[in-house]
């Protein structure tokens, strides 16, 4: 036999024995067959494997194939061609998950945090509601009115101080920093009042006062009487006994921020009121604050930090006019080189932020701050509180020129105010808006009763987050004070700077004391004679109520996302109107307000706005008759103290074309396809 008959027989065998040997020998065993022989012999050969081949082409794979075998199968292509298209397909599905997952990521906002979707809500406990009935608010009492911030879908509520406190400054002088005032309740009540507060969702901000502390605080006792370890907490000097004024440095109450203290001996500092010692904050100082951390406090709101240094050679701070004879007596009349934004203020409050930083480690606890700093024409000098990009600091510094608004009621003086915030703002960052405080007029007093409701339109429309004084969302105004009447010991040197008559008790229906204190007939100051007509429970049943209307715009302002992150624009302003817009890159509908501050009727031609539509509906105006009213754009209508929100839908954009009239903290734009992404 030919050695290539004996090859033919030994494959034809192994093919038969085993069914995969053909498609791994094909080529090698062709190739053999053609070179080792010729002539008949050869194609008997031939015909003899092909019949084999066909044979074993027609066994299939089988269970329990040895891996060899399984190898020469998965090698044939109908096999190996579904098998890398499968391949294929997998890198390539993969490769449009993480793009897509990427695009997601990149074009997805990052969340709001609560502080940027709620209003702050600030209750003076003093007047909110007394629940035992002495005259005096207290915990229990406001425990009992949560449902109101509910009802107003406000989260965040900041409570000015409860610390156990002589009461000289209502609270703002502190004896104990880690025990509730028996005025205000017990720790008991305060841990009740934040678990129920934690429960409806809503978020305690509490005040924290790091400048000073009572004169009946157990330091200043231990550091009049010069013990070791307290003996420089607060900022002592030598003086004169008959004349102690060590310095020209005056109090922001008035008269000197000095006096002489007979225990030790020496002069202690003050910048608000005798009783409130201001801190020596260079020495080593405790923390006060991871006590209130540790109870679930979601934030603070930092008093009078820019008091919180002095500069340690005491010189006589330069006279605002230096042909006056020296006789300080009031903060105006100095420039406050000394005893104001020292240097080294920033570090401490980036280590209470740190602090805090810490405790906000958990989803959903982020721990808010807030600074109270006027800074009055010294914008820059506010900003600073907002920490650089590196370095967090508060969450935003207050924003009080808002306040100013009476000074000049005009379309062009109110956008002057804002600008003054969003032009000075380091970009990136969050604005926020205050209109009151227990600190000056309302603003329904000092603007007049016909703006409240432009104003808090305005509010609830600007940017970022807006502060809601107890009352403003009824039109509380100001009560009047007689000198006999007077609390407020700022008012006790002058009936004119008591600021009394913005704290007289919250009005909640028309029955006894505004149903402040249904027990007796004792309310520590008097409820504003109007409590019957401008109460909570009224305007709830009256739709058209300024109550109704701060319901609605907080409504709206949480609900349409060009609200919380969309641009802002400036539209117009003159001696009337004030007019921006608020818009979302892909977001269809747009607002634009319209807000008459001045006098009379004015009619408001925005013609050349070229991205705004011709017809502009009313979605809702202050004067509720003009709701859903339709105005041309080159006709814009609004009578004194009246504002419009306009809803309008188009794609194209204001921003891109005024790109100096427009700001925004975060640019986003909006997908309606992953919508979700902005209601985190
Ligand atoms: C803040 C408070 C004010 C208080 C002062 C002193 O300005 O808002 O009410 O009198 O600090 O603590
Ligand atoms: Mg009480």
């Amino acid at each position: 036999m030919s050695s290539a008959t004996n090859n033919g027989q030994m494959e034809l065998e192994e093919t038969i024995r085993n069914p995969g040997y053909k498609d791994a020998v094909d080529g090698g065993s062709a190739a053999d067959a053609s070179s080792s022989g010729t002539g008949e012999r050869r194609d008997a050969t031939a015909v003899k494997l092909d019949a084999a081949a066909d044979e074993y082409t027609q066994v299939k794979p089988y269970a329990g194939m040895p891996k060899e075998v399984l190898l020469l199968h998965s090698s044939r292509a109908r096999y190996r061609v579904p098998r890398e298209i499968l391949f294929w397909l997998i890198v390539c599905c993969t490769l449009a998950l993480v793009a897509v997952t990427i695009t997601i990521i990149a074009l997805s906002p990052p969340c709001l945090r609560w502080w940027h979707i709620t209003p702050v809500y600030q209750v003076y406990p003093r007047s909110f509601k007394d629940s035992d009935g002495d005259g005096v608010g207290d915990l229990k009492g406001i425990k009992e009115k949560l449902d109101h911030f509910l009802d107003l879908n406000i989260k965040a509520v900041w409570i000015s101080p409860f610390y156990r406190s002589p009461m000289k400054d209502f609270g703002y002088d502190v004896e104990d920093f880690r025990d509730v005032d028996p005025l205000f309740g017990n720790m008991q009540d305060f841990e009740e009042l934040l678990v129920e507060m934690h429960n409806k969702g809503l978020k305690l901000i509490m005040d924290f006062i790091p400048n000073h502390t009572s004169d009946r605080h157990r330091w200043f006792n231990l550091s009049r009487t010069r013990d070791p370890q307290y003996k420089d907490y607060y900022v002592w000097t030598d003086c004169d006994p008959a004349f102690p004024k060590p310095n020209n440095w005056v109090s922001i109450f008035g008269n000197s921020s000095w006096t002489y203290d007979e225990v030790r001996g020496q002069c202690y500092l003050h910048q608000f009121l005798k009783e409130q010692p201001d801190l020596n904050l260079r020495n080593p100082d405790v923390d006060l604050i991871s006590f209130w951390l540790e109870k679930g406090v979601d934030g603070f709101r930092m008093d009078a930090v820019k008091h919180m240094l002095e500069a340690a050679h005491l010189r006589d701070e330069p006279q605002v006019d230096p042909d006056k004879p020296p006789v300080i007596t009031t903060e105006w009349d100095l420039y406050h080189d000394y005893t104001t934004s020292q240097v080294g203020l920033h570090d401490m409050l980036r280590e209470f932020r740190a602090v805090m930083d810490d405790y906000s480690r958990e989803p959903g606890r982020y721990r808010f701050m807030v600074t109270e700093s006027y800074d009055y024409e010294e914008v820059d000098k506010t900003m600073m509180y907002y920490g650089t990009p590196l370095i967090k600091e508060s969450d935003f510094p207050f924003n009080f020129y808002l306040l100013d608004l009476p000074q000049n009621t005009s379309g062009w003086w109110a956008k002057h105010l804002v600008d003054l915030w969003m032009s000075n703002m380091p970009s990136g960052k969050w604005p926020n808006w205050v209109v009151g405080n227990h600190d000056r007029p309302r603003i329904g007093s000092s603007a007049g009763r016909i703006y409240v409701r432009a104003i808090n339109l305005m509010l609830l429309t600007l940017p970022g987050t807006p502060t809601t004084y107890y009352g403003e969302e009824i039109g509380m105004e100001n009560i009047n004070i007689t000198q006999s009447q007077v609390q407020d010991p700022a008012g006790k040197y002058n009936v004119s700077l008591s600021r009394d008559p913005e704290r007289s008790p919250m009005q909640w229906n028309s029955e006894k004391n505004a149903g402040f204190n249904t027990q007796t007939n004792n309310t520590w100051l008097p409820v504003h004679p109007s409590y019957e007509t401008v109460n909570v429970e009224v305007q709830n049943k009256d739709e058209g109520s300024v109550l109704s209307q701060y319901r609605f715009l907080n409504g709206l302002r949480q609900s349409e996302l060009p609200f919380l992150r969309g641009w802002f624009c400036y539209v117009l302003s003159d001696t009337n109107v004030f007019s921006y817009l608020r818009e979302l890159d892909g977001h269809k509908e747009a607002y634009l307000m319209v807000i008459n501050f001045g006098r009379g009727p004015s009619t408001t031609d925005l013609s050349a706005v070229k991205e705004l539509p011709d017809e502009l509906r009313v979605l809702m105006s202050t004067n509720t008759a003009n709701n859903q009213k339709v105005f041309q754009k080159s006709r814009i209508q609004t009578e004194a103290g009246e504002g419009l929100v306009i809803r309008y839908s188009t794609y194209t954009r204001f921003h891109p074309n005024h790109p100096a009239q427009c700001y925004v903290s975060e640019k986003a734009c909006y997908l309606e396809t992953v919508g979700i992404l902005y209601k985190c």
